[in-house]
């Protein structure tokens, strides 16, 4: 993006204007200075369309949004496997975000879906970190193309909501590089993004938003990004050394002590001074960037966006199985629908990425403008998940005698959200239990799912077909029923891998069991762990059937010039036309290094006309192949043998090709023998020889137990006055809940039910530092620190802390 110098640099401002520069305002905006020329950015949600609050609802409110296209989130457009549809989107969100005069848009979400488990996985692409990095940095492109800056979000290892504010994520060098790093350096170095947002946790013993190594060494000195760094909302935990660090902006701001502690600091120590100069003037620059101050004449149509939204839906639907049910004939005789989802379909998860779209297109209104006939029956509420007996028997009455059964069925926001993980990968209890006597009384069922994430189907070799939507935004209504009935061909691919049980997940031994999270899978993430552990998964990575079928066929690999050129043939044996998503993985063959059977490499997605031919070429460079050497500290490529796997999924192998590689290095294990051993194979449990893995001990220093600033509230229970404090601010938003549920039935009850329920059941999770910095000084700091000070029994320091706190006030009143 071309800058607009401003007349102004960081050296002509005050420590005070510096300090107010890198801190927000308002929940969304930076601070101006007037009469330096200086105005303010509005940056906002994010990642899947523009979520701008709407000014009537108050800063933070989460449903009542101005109305912006709703586009399918991340876990949809990855299963398109289509970069095209990430940029187009990326582009489209960002004519949006001019028209609504916003600058930043706070996404994507590029995190590795460590576990099935998470609840906010809907908001990440992929297990696997080229997905993650290739669809991320089309995304960045496409946004900025039009002037408005990316955030690529949360910068690093956030694998779990439950310990969000306090989680540290204990992980080896090797898989921070290898899997959870590095889609964040590709997307960096390709699509160079204006900003990067850090997370909440810590990574290795140090929060994200103070981590010198991760936000100067790599990000800045390794990468080269040259733009600004943001917190995540609330993430601060020590501002002075999140300056050093390199954390310029702390969003949304406005916490007094964190501006007095980092003047206080710059007035002692220049190298605070330093960093706070060096920080605001990263905040010049991004204003430099975006000099209009009015939002901009809309120039576009809104309905190509909604159209495009639709295609993505399309693309990004996957076929998981099909025994020849689907496509259905719109004249299907006797078809009877089954499932709330039909009339209120979910299209996008909970939590700070909600969209208000200005209508939804159900798959109901999208049969009765076909002018299909069925037969319908809700069984289960699509709201909440539950139903009563009459609901229930209403439906099984319904398919009594049915030829063919569409169920519709998939998770609520109750059950999947930011904020909270999942407990189990179940769908909920009426939904199965109504599927299973549907089922039971012998009809021939076909499953359309709508959920962010891996869901267990036990009953999976009992359905006809399985058509896997996703959560496919404001449009999926129109999207399902083109592929149900053959108008489109489902061509999307998982980008994770389904598990039959969550036990066989890769990190299942470690996962949310306390806020220290050992990464002891290391590389053996995703299909990396199920090749190697040979799980008998439900549907592997990369899965995605058609209603037409692919041979593959002449498989060349040449390496020139460093870089790897794969050439095969496509051919589409059916009868009619469709997109095959190949992927390209590599294994090394004769390493003495712990390696993983296969990593993905390339992927291309090609249409193919029934009948013919088509030639695909995946490159990519060499260099890639190497893995990241701890006794070095840097990549390494090996020589050796390497195999090429030409592949319809990670379990179906299609064509191979070897690649030896010489010239480079000779290969020798850089760790102690009992990590090699340890390593062999993909751990189930957390092995003895972690910490040799890690170099480190692993380090427990989180207080559950007393309610500190950074306990939380959920673990503080153990102490009464830590108990108590939790109480009663749980018991705050509780009450919003239960006024939300005591509104009249309406979409707006339904909105803000929904809303309340994320907060209140991130609740526990929450901790009362994050509460203060996020508050935007609703909450003052001094305040939380006197309630935690009296939790924990220092009844005195916590009366000079109110003390401070009524001080404060009245200086501000
Ligand atoms: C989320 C971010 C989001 C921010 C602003 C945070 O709680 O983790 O992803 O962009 O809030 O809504």
């Amino acid at each position: 993006m071309a800058k607009t110098p401003l007349s102004v640099t960081a050296v002509d401002l005050t420590a005070e204007q510096q300090a107010l520069l890198v801190e927000g305002v308002d929940a969304w905006q930076t601070n101006d200075l007037a009469d330096k020329g200086v105005r303010r950015l509005f940056i906002t949600d994010g990642p899947h369309g523009v979520r701008k609050v709407r000014a009537a609802a108050g800063s933070f409110a989460i449903g009542d949004n101005e109305t912006s296209t709703a586009f399918p989130p991340a876990v949809t457009v990855a299963s398109s496997w289509n970069p095209d549809n990430a940029f187009a989107m990326g582009e489209a969100i960002g004519r949006e975000a001019r028209a609504a005069g916003v600058d930043v848009i706070l996404g994507p979400g590029v995190n590795i879906k460590r576990s099935p488990l998470c609840g906010r996985n809907f908001e990440y692409f992929s297990e696997d970190p080229l997905v993650s990095g290739v669809l991320g940095s089309a995304f960045v492109r496409g946004i900025q193309s039009v002037g408005v800056g990316a955030s690529v979000k949360h910068f690093a290892a956030n694998s779990n909501e439950n310990y969000r504010f306090v989680g540290d994520s204990v992980v080896d060098e090797r898989a921070l590089r290898e899997i959870y790093l590095r889609a964040f350096e590709r997307i960096v170095s390709e699509a160079r993004p204006e900003t990067v947002m850090c997370s909440y946790n810590r990574i290795n013993g140090v929060y994200a938003s103070q981590n010198a190594p991760l936000l100067t060494g790599i990000l800045r000195e390794e990468w080269g990004f040259d733009g600004l760094v943001m917190t995540d909302w609330g993430a601060t935990v020590d501002r002075v050394a999140g300056i050093l660090a390199g954390c310029d902006l702390e969003m949304p701001g406005q916490v007094a002590h964190n501006r007095r502690e980092l003047l206080d600091s710059a007035a002692s120590d220049p190298r605070v001074a330093d960093a706070l100069a060096r920080s605001a003037g990263r905040v010049l620059d991004l204003v430099a960037k975006h000099p209009e101050s009015q939002p901009e004449q809309a120039a576009f149509q809104l309905a190509d966006h909604e159209e495009l939204s639709e295609q993505i839906a399309r693309e990004g639907a996957v076929l998981m199985a099909n025994d020849g049910a689907l496509p259905l004939a719109p004249t299907t005789e006797g078809l009877v629908v089954v499932g709330e989802l039909f009339e209120h379909m979910r299209f996008q998860g909970a939590g700070s990425s909600l969209i208000t779209p200005p209508y939804v297109v159900s798959p109901r209104q999208a049969f009765d403008r076909r002018g299909v006939g069925y037969r319908y029956a809700p069984g289960y509420s699509a709201f909440d998940g539950t139903a009563t007996p009459q609901l229930r028997d209403e439906a099984v009455a319904a398919t009594a005698g049915a030829e063919t059964v569409l169920f519709f069925g998939g998770l609520t926001d109750f059950e999947e959200s930011e904020g909270f993980d999942r407990t189990h990968l179940r769908l909920g209890a009426a939904q199965l239990e109504l599927l299973e006597t549907i089922l039971d009384a012998g009809a021939r069922v076909v499953l359309v799912l709508f959920a962010g994430a891996v869901v267990e189907l036990p009953m999976a070799d009992r359905l006809a077909a399985v058509l896997n939507m996703n959560l496919p935004g404001m449009r999926g209504g129109e999207a399902t029923a083109a592929l149900l009935f053959g108008e489109a061909n489902p061509s999307g691919k998982l980008a994770e891998s389904w598990v039959r049980r969550v036990e066989d997940s890769s990190p299942f031994a470690d996962y949310n069991r306390s806020a220290r999270a050992e990464y002891y899978e290391s590389v053996y993430v995703g299909y990396r762990f199920h090749d190697a552990a040979g799980t008998d998964l439900a549907y592997p990575f990369g899965h995605g059937l058609s209603y037409t079928s692919y041979e593959y066929s002449e498989l060349k690999v040449t390496v020139d010039a460093g870089t790897v050129t794969a050439q095969l043939n496509v051919t589409n044996t059916g009868a009619v036309d469709g997109d095959e998503v190949v992927q390209l993985y590599v294994g090394s063959r004769s390493s003495a290094v712990f390696m993983t059977a296969k990593e993905l490499r390339g992927f291309a997605r090609v249409h193919v006309p029934a009948g013919a031919t088509r030639a695909v070429t995946i490159e990519f460079p060499l260099a890639e192949l190497s893995y990241w050497d701890v006794a070095h500290g840097g990549w390494v490529l090996e020589n050796g043998e390497y195999e090429v796997m030409a592949a319809a999924s990670a379990s179906d192998i299609r064509l191979r090709a070897p690649l030896r590689v010489t010239g480079h290095a000779t290969s020798r294990s850089p760790y102690p023998s009992a990590v090699d051993a340890a390593y062999a194979s993909p751990p189930r449990e957390v092995p003895a020889a972690f910490e040799a893995l890690l170099g480190a001990p692993v380090v427990d220093d989180y207080d559950a137990r007393r309610l500190t600033m950074n306990t939380r509230l959920g673990d503080a229970r153990a102490t009464l006055l830590g108990r108590l404090v939790a109480r009663a601010i749980i018991g705050t938003v509780a009450k919003d809940y239960r006024a939300a549920l005591a509104l009249p039935p309406s979409l707006e009850r339904d909105a803000q039910v929904k809303n309340t329920y994320f907060v209140l059941r991130m609740m526990p999770n929450s901790v009362l530092r994050s509460m203060a910095m996020s508050s935007a000084g609703a909450f003052p700091y001094e305040l939380a620190e006197a309630l935690s000070l009296l939790a924990t029994g220092h009844p005195i320091r916590a009366i000079g802390a109110f003390r401070a706190w009524r001080a404060r006030r009245k200086e501000s009143a």
